[in-house]
């Protein structure tokens, strides 16, 4: 289990880090402005491969622009501490913002400045198994000494870091239909790129052409996404927060839990899909 000194605290209904929590009256009372674009999604949904999307859309698809900086200083992390909230207060518009909160947890003023927020979802059973990776085996610091099969109940017990994965993306259906929500899929974007890349744009106000679109798609791959340094987090094993011969860019396919769920598991997850979702949300998890 995770280890002794409680890593993750519940705050209103949800798993978070510990780091989080001296952080809310600033994450509540942040200023949002009419023109940021929000990333929000429950962890390893797609969110590094939509925000590099929307970075070059945003950016007339400047590629070399893009591979100068991080991902996480182009498109910061909102609730990160030190790094997150204060870098972003002093930037300037159109800022870019990544969160991984549930729309319950992010600034009250999100209601009424309604910036644009595109919201991802990917079936858990993929989550599930991209989560155990990068949490232990990728990152160094997470003290959970369980086996794969114990990190997998506890993400169906709600017990891993941001969960209920069904409470926050239930939050993300009932957004789905406000003009400045774009909810989205890792599956539909896998399958029909050209489809949900065009939707991406002219969420943005940034129309693009067939040729912009394949531009986008080639950088985009997880090919060439798992080579680029500006996106592959790399950084964090130069920092020792990572494992050198792990990578970020682990698999990117649909449906790769086959390889490593229990049947135990898959029942587990089937029957929090069944039970704990919104009956009309469930026919939208792509489960191959
Ligand atoms: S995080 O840490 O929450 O921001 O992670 P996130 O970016 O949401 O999710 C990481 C998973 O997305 C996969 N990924 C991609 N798949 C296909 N194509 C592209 N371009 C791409 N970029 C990232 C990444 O490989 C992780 O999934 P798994 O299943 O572990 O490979």
């Amino acid at each position: 289990s995770f280890g002794r000194r409680a890593w993750l605290q519940k705050y209103r209904g949800y798993t978070l880090a510990s780091i989080f929590h001296s952080q809310w009256r600033d994450i509540h009372s942040f200023d949002v402005r009419e023109d940021d674009v929000w990333v929000v999604t429950f962890p390893k949904s797609g969110t590094t491969w939509v925000q590099e999307i929307i970075y070059l859309l945003m950016n007339d698809l400047d590629t070399e622009k893009a591979s100068k900086t991080n991902i996480d200083d182009r498109f910061p992390y909102f609730e990160f501490p030190y790094l997150g909230l204060k870098a972003i207060e002093e930037t300037p518009s159109p800022r870019l913002i990544k969160s991984h909160l549930p729309f319950s947890l992010l600034p009250n003023q999100m209601k009424y400045k309604k910036p644009k927020i595109i919201y991802i979802i990917r079936n858990p059973k993929d989550v599930v198994v991209s989560y155990y990776f990068f949490t232990l085996k990728f990152l160094k610091l997470v003290p959970f000494n369980g086996s794969f099969e114990d990190y997998c109940r506890l993400f169906t017990e709600d017990k891993v870091s941001y969960g209920p994965w069904w409470k926050h993306v239930s939050e993300g259906w009932k957004m789905r239909n406000e003009p400045n929500v774009l909810f989205l899929s890792y599956e539909d974007l896998q399958m029909n790129a050209d489809k949900v890349i065009k939707e991406i744009a002219t969420f943005l106000g940034k129309p693009v052409t067939d040729e912009q679109v394949d531009r986008i798609k080639k950088h985009c791959s997880f090919e060439s996404m798992q080579q680029n340094k500006s996106v592959n987090y790399d950084w964090l094993k130069d920092g020792g927060l990572a494992n050198k011969g792990v990578p970020f860019m682990r698999r990117g396919k649909v449906g790769d839990w086959k390889n490593h769920l229990s049947a135990d598991i898959v029942k587990k997850m089937d029957e929090m899909i069944a039970t704990k979702l919104p009956p009309d949300m469930i026919e939208h998890i792509t489960d191959t």
